[in-house]
């Protein structure tokens, strides 16, 4: 087992307040991992000092055996560790098509040849139509990314990290005000990524979360409340009191 990412004591003070408290954990490569825990846990917080957006007050990110504290975003997304944002929705008059070739083109270093007309960029179409078929979005190519259905669009947010060529994708709640329906189907989409990318999923629907999770872990107020796998989550007793919000009966 080898582990992909890993934060070793990370924590994240304003003032007084500690978003994340000596958070330590594991991602290991390959894995499909859930985060859960109620509103305000530090779930995002800790997304934000994994991908570099925010500086941890204390502790470290490790990637591939290095501390990469001291890597700014662009330069982790570089390593590839990747994390969606809506980014759909920078280029809303675009075509799927034209905004799958933006990530591919820069990821090539090509970033100047995005607006050449299509048949001059044989390779990276060809590339971004093995994505969109394997997302299920080529149907969608010459569609306007804002006129898309919401759902697709998040689908779309994905086919997009991926064009970057992550090896470990942060999702963080991919699938909020996605239809149930379309929403089972994203989480599908990312549960069957090849296993060279590994997941960490951000998501409150515990259905979707059994979906998808091999392992659990759970944070409350900061700091991982527990860790384990589906099963053993789905019983744990403090983990069913607070998050999910049941009573205990002696
Ligand atoms: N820049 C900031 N300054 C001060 N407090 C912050 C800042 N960012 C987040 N917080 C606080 O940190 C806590 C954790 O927030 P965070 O967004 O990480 O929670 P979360 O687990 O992602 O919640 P949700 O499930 O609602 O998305 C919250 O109480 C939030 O108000
Ligand atoms: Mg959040």
């Amino acid at each position: 087992m080898t582990i992909a990412l890993e934060t070793r004591g990370l924590s994240k003070s304003w003032g007084q307040f500690k978003a994340n408290d000596n958070v330590t954990f594991q991602l290991r490569t390959g894995a499909r991992h859930a985060l859960i825990g109620p509103n305000g846990a530090g779930k995002t917080t800790l997304v934000h000092l994994l991908s570099g957006l925010e500086m941890p007050t204390k502790g470290e990110v490790w990637m591939d055996g290095k501390c990469i504290n001291s890597l700014p975003p662009a330069a982790r997304t570089a390593r590839g560790l990747v994390r969606t944002f809506q980014i759909s929705s920078l280029f809303p008059e675009l075509t799927v098509l034209r905004s799958m070739l933006i990530p591919i083109l820069q990821r090539k270093k090509m970033g100047a040849n995005a607006w050449l007309p299509l048949g001059k960029l044989d390779a990276e179409v060809e590339e971004a139509k093995q994505a969109l078929l394997r997302l299920n979005l080529w149907q969608d190519r010459n569609t306007q990314v804002a006129t898309l259905a919401y759902g697709r669009q998040r689908v779309l947010d994905i086919a997009l990290a991926l064009a970057t060529g992550p090896r470990v994708l942060l999702l963080d709640e991919p699938a909020a005000g996605v239809p149930t329906e379309e929403s089972r189907e994203l989480i599908q989409i990312v549960a069957d990524l090849p296993r060279d990318v590994t997941v960490l999923l951000i998501e409150h629907d515990m259905d979707l979360v059994f979906r998808f999770a091999e392992r659990i872990t759970v944070m409350v107020d900061g700091r991982i409340l527990t860790e384990g796998t589906a099963a053993e989550i789905s019983t744990h007793p403090r983990v069913r009191e607070v998050y999910l919000g049941e009573e205990q009966h002696d």
